[in-house]
């Protein structure tokens, strides 16, 4: 489709501007600048000004829930263009000059687009702006400083775009800003001191940004803070004591930091939160009797951390929490003996050195429980409803697997297949839940998930599907299911013979698009560790397959001395959140084959058919790969009561950095 610069769009419907005008006084000059507007972003069919006025208040496009939505002032002589709404219409081209003539509009809505170019300047010219929305894009260039002049802004957004260079430090002028949201923005460096000044701020999205240096301990000053977002940037802690301030707070999610260790010191007055994630931000101490009193509190992440001592008996008094994370710290002692409150739908204590037994009511119907990599005593569990690893805990024989096993391969949230090379691959189409863990049959390998899909509670549980074929791959129908989670996917071999093997992991991205929809804007990023070593960082899958729906494989080595792959699949906090729908990040892996290699010539032990005919093989960073065997350990053990105790010798909390 040819679109007209905004250059040349000059001479457009001169004669319907004067008809127009004649019969109305809306401002000639902004209905000929809407004339172009529309023209140029193809809308004519949609806003059809033909024989009438924009600004007739019964016009179809009038109505508050009109898109594309126009609407005006009248109020003095001449009525003037206040709102503006194309949204979700995937309009393409840049902003025009045109737009800037609209200098009464106090709300401009273009989200949803596939708008590039930069941002000119003159945006600083719409004074009277209060909602400005230029969310999901692909503007790119720098972010301009004459936003800073927009002084009425009270919602500013232009997250998922590809900027460059810094926050803008003008933006620190927009003291009536109440939301602002940038996350996913592309912007880099540190976030200016003069948002500081930002205080009405209730809403801060930042996440995903390459933010670099401290939390800003200024944020502590911010206290109308509601809602605050700032995963998977290069922030380095600690959390700032002076957070204690922000007792507005209600949604509360940190993560991904580096450098210095924080506390929970800060958690004192936060009696609004109902979302409180601290994950993966090296948080060290105790974990506070205080939070039992944050009444309203509904999910708890405080995993993947360093956190010591007890789970205080306090967090027995949430009554209102659905789901707790306290995975991958270094809890000790006993589970309270009350936790499962309620409403409790998820409980993960995983990677924890935490012993006794579980809490009474742990069968409690709808609740999910993972205790793997803890000293839990799990050896009542009475049914797989409770926990799915009980059929392994059970049932020692099968567990121990008495013929060790040279190869497992995994079909990834689809049922059983077999590959163009013959590769059998198990089925793994059972419903996993927020804290699960699920043993294949014959004890061959297992799979837990942590975490749920925060924006997104009745969405996809943990599988992606699609229907298209995927290309670079014989093995079309390998891929068109998959694994997803919005925090930790763990896939563990069980009972292998020890030595050396190759893992093959499968990717292809079959939820985000790469069409030139809006809905093709989207990333997703995530980490991947082998036997507690990170082999893969910020993995995008369709950037590097060349497209989504495009088959990915990834090669790795291992050394087994424990009988047990790991294999670990980790959001960092990267990527896009919410494209094409809410929820739509974390990790996606379709299918995994691991096999044993014989040493000195490489041919496979595991399976000799396999000969990596799969286009695309990329032998990732092996000599980078140092096993640390001994880090995780996992121990099958024969006891009088002939259950399997399976737990870690240290924890991992190490693991995630
Ligand atoms: C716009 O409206 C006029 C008059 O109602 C009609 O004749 C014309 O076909 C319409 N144009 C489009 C593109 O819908
Ligand atoms: C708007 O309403 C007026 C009278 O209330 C009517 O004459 C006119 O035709 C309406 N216009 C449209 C576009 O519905
Ligand atoms: C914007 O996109 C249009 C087509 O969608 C393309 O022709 C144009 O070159 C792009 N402009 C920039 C600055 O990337
Ligand atoms: C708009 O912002 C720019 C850059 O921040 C500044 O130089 C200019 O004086 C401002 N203009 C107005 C009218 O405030
Ligand atoms: C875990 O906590 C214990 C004290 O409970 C401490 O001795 C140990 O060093 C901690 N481990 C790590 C890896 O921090
Ligand atoms: C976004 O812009 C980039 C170039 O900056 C282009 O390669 C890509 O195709 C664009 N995406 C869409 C969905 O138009
Ligand atoms: C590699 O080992 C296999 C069996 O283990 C053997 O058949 C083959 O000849 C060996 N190849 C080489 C190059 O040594
Ligand atoms: C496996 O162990 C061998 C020898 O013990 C070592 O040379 C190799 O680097 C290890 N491989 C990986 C992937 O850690």
């Amino acid at each position: 489709m040819e679109l007209l610069r905004p250059s040349l769009l000059l001479t457009v419907s001169l004669s319907l501007l004067q008809l127009v005008s004649a019969q109305t006084s809306t401002d000639s000059a902004e209905v000929d600048a809407l004339n172009k507007l529309i023209d140029y972003w193809n809308l004519r069919s949609k806003i059809n000004l033909t024989t009438i006025d924009p600004c007739t208040r019964n016009a179809s496009w009038a109505s508050e829930n009109a898109n594309p939505r126009v609407a005006c002032d009248c109020t003095s002589n001449s009525c003037h263009i206040t709102h503006l709404k194309i949204y979700a219409l995937d309009i393409m081209g840049e902003l025009p000059s045109e737009l800037f003539m609209l200098r009464k509009l106090m709300d401009l809505n273009l989200g949803q687009n596939v708008l590039n170019g930069s941002i000119p300047a003159e945006i600083g010219q719409l004074s009277n702006m209060q909602y400005l929305s230029l969310g999901i894009n692909n503007f790119t260039g720098r972010v301009p400083t004459e936003l800073g002049n927009l002084t009425k802004l009270i919602s500013l957004s232009f997250s998922s775009n590809n900027f460059f260079g810094p926050l803008p430090k003008e933006l620190g002028k927009l003291t009536s800003l109440q939301q602002l949201y940038i996350d996913s923005s592309g912007v880099t460096g540190s976030i200016p001191q003069e948002f500081a000044n930002l205080k009405s701020l209730r809403i801060l999205w930042a996440s995903d940004n390459l933010f670099t240096g401290k939390i800003p301990e200024f944020f502590g000053t911010l206290t109308e803070l509601a809602d605050l977002r700032l995963q998977g940037t290069l922030l380095e802690g600690p959390i700032p004591r002076s957070f204690r301030a922000l007792n507005k707070l209600e949604d509360l999610r940190i993560g991904d930091l580096s450098a210095e260790d924080s506390t929970l010191d800060f958690l004192e007055s936060q009696k609004s939160l109902s979302i409180l994630s601290l994950r993966n931000c090296r948080v060290s101490g105790k974990i506070p009797d205080q939070l039992g009193t944050f009444a309203k509190l509904q999910l708890l992440d405080l995993s993947f951390n360093k956190l010591t001592g007890q789970i205080p008996t306090s967090l027995q008094d949430l009554s209102t929490l659905q789901y707790l994370y306290l995975g991958n710290n270094n809890l000790s002692g006993e589970l309270p003996v009350n936790i499962i409150a309620p409403n409790l739908i998820a409980l993960d204590v995983s990677y924890n050195p935490l012993s006794g037994n579980l809490p009474r009511n742990f069968a409690k119907g709808g609740l999910s429980m993972n205790v793997i990599g803890s000293s839990i005593n799990a050896n009542n569990l009475q049914d797989g409803k409770a926990l799915g690893m009980m059929q392994c805990l059970h049932s020692n024989t099968k567990c121990s697997n008495k013929v060790p096993s040279s190869s497992f391969s995994i079909k990834c949230g689809g049922t059983q297949i077999a590959s163009a090379s013959g590769i059998e691959f198990d089925d793994d189409s059972k419903t996993l839940e927020a804290a699960s863990f699920y043993t294949s049959s014959g004890n061959r390998w297992a799979v837990s998930n942590t975490g749920n899909f925060i924006s997104n509670p009745n969405g996809p549980l943990y599988i992606a599907q699609t229907d298209s074929q995927i290309t670079g791959t014989l093995d079309s129908e390998l891929y068109k299911t998959a694994r997803i989670s919005p925090s930790s996917l763990r896939y563990y071999g069980l009972g292998l013979e020890n030595g050396k093997y190759r893992i093959d992991l499968h990717f292809a991205e079959i939820t985000m698009e790469d069409s030139l929809s809006w809905k093709g804007l989207g990333r997703r990023v995530f980490d991947v560790y082998i036997q507690g070593e990170r082999v893969l960082r910020d993995l995008n899958i369709k950037k590097e397959a060349g497209g989504s729906k495009r088959a990915l494989v990834k090669t790795f080595e291992a050394n087994v001395t424990n009988t047990i792959i790991e294999i670990h699949f980790f959001w960092a906090g990267k990527g896009t959140c919410c494209i094409p729908f809410q929820g739509t990040y974390g990790p996606l892996v379709s299918a995994i084959h691991a096999s044993q290699v014989s040493t000195g010539n490489g041919s496979s032990k595991g399976d000799k058919k396999h000969v990596g005919k799969i286009v695309g093989i990329t032998v990732g960073c092996a000599a980078a790969l140092v096993i640390i065997s001994s880090v995780f350990y996992l121990w099958w053990t024969k006891d009088s009561s002939s259950h399997i105790r399976i737990f870690t010798d240290s924890p991992k909390q190490n693991l995630v950095r």
